[in-house]
């Protein structure tokens, strides 16, 4: 199974290579990025995407910024590299692992006292939870493949795969564990409009692994649940909260039709996905542009005149999670904070 990394640091370039995603499965291409400003701006054009891999992206953007900041002092350091940080976390504002993998940098960097030794102490970081992130996709993977069945058909939506991630994936990477162990799953993946991370990353990713998907488009789920073809649905998130999974628009359909037709609905989410301390009614969901909706390639199929809504994700309330696959294990309901975070008061 490909075990690629889908963005890192280069010593040589002194900067951060990424597979861009918008332009899969019709071209692989890796984008040398040496500035902050290119890589918020890859941020937010989505040639970056998913939220372990923005953390990570975070993460290796405040190196970034540290590695390429002009001052003299280290007060003034700090606040340069702030500045840059501030703008990388304005990015995207539903996935928590932007902010968390920029803060978690930002801390180890502003306890030392000196420019140089803030620097590597930020690139150490951050390739610290890059290998973090992959060791989490492998450990959700083993504990989620022991609640899929040997022989069965998995619903997935959006991309969480190796592309959303360093590698593995969090949803994928319980599907790659589990034929890993010998397994037999058939993968539907639902397109994932309106940017179809599912028919285009999804597919192209499982392929590439010779894992058996079939495209759906996102309307169709609930005539194959109803058909008895789903055993179980496995997605990603962006932001957990207490009361909520928030993840990529359309997921709270799959949710309810899954309840409807007694199928699990299973949610793999490494713990820095987790939000202690906001509810569900206090989370920004991000409003993409028009565009997203109203074209396909060179072609415009909605009227001017007509309106359009774009949230990138939405929410799926807690009581219709059947389990929340983490690194540390299964979460069933009832579920808490205090369940994801035992030792923090
Ligand atoms: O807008 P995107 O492509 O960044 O949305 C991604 C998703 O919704 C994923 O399902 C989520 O980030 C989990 S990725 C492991």
């Amino acid at each position: 199974m490909t075990e690629s990394r889908t963005l890192w640091w280069d010593d040589a370039l002194g900067g951060i290579r990424y597979i861009e995603q918008t332009l899969l499965p019709s071209e692989y291409t890796i984008i040398d990025c040496t500035s902050v400003d290119r890589l918020a701006t890859a941020i937010r054009r989505l040639e970056i995407r998913g939220a372990p891999a923005l953390g990570v992206a975070g993460a290796f953007g405040v190196a970034l910024a540290a590695r390429s900041c002009a001052a003299k002092t280290f007060p003034e350091f700090c606040a340069l590299v702030e500045k840059d940080a501030a703008l990388l976390r304005s990015t995207r504002p539903t996935a928590i692992n932007l902010a968390w993998g920029i803060d978690r940098v930002m801390a180890r960097m502003i306890r030392k006292k000196d420019i140089v030794s803030a620097q590597k102490a930020a690139l150490d970081e951050a390739e610290q939870i890059a290998r973090e992130d992959t060791d989490c996709c492998h450990a959700i993977g083993k504990h989620g493949a022991l609640l899929l069945p040997d022989t069965c058909t998995v619903l997935t939506h959006c991309n969480a795969g190796a592309l959303a991630c360093s590698s593995w994936g969090t949803a994928l990477g319980v599907i790659r564990s589990a034929i890993q162990a010998k397994k037999k799953v058939n993968v539907i993946s639902c397109e994932t409009r309106p940017l179809l991370q599912g028919a285009r990353l999804t597919a192209w990713e499982l392929s590439r692994d010779a894992i058996p998907v079939t495209v759906i488009t996102d309307s169709m789920a609930a005539h194959f649940m109803r058909a008895g073809t789903i055993d179980a649905v496995v997605v990603g998130a962006d932001r957990i909260t207490e009361d909520a999974v928030f993840n990529k628009i359309g997921t709270y359909m799959h949710a309810i039709c899954a309840r409807h037709h007694e199928i699990p609905f299973y949610v793999a989410a490494p713990i820095s996905t987790f939000d202690r301390i906001k509810r569900e009614s206090d989370v920004i969901i991000e409003e993409r542009g028009r565009d997203e909706v109203t074209t396909m390639g060179n072609r415009v199929f909605v009227p001017p005149e007509a309106a359009v809504k774009n949230p990138a994700f939405d929410a799926t309330p807690m009581e219709l999670v059947t389990a929340i696959i983490t690194e540390n294990g299964i979460i069933r309901p009832p579920f808490a904070m205090d369940d994801v975070f035992p030792d923090k008061d």
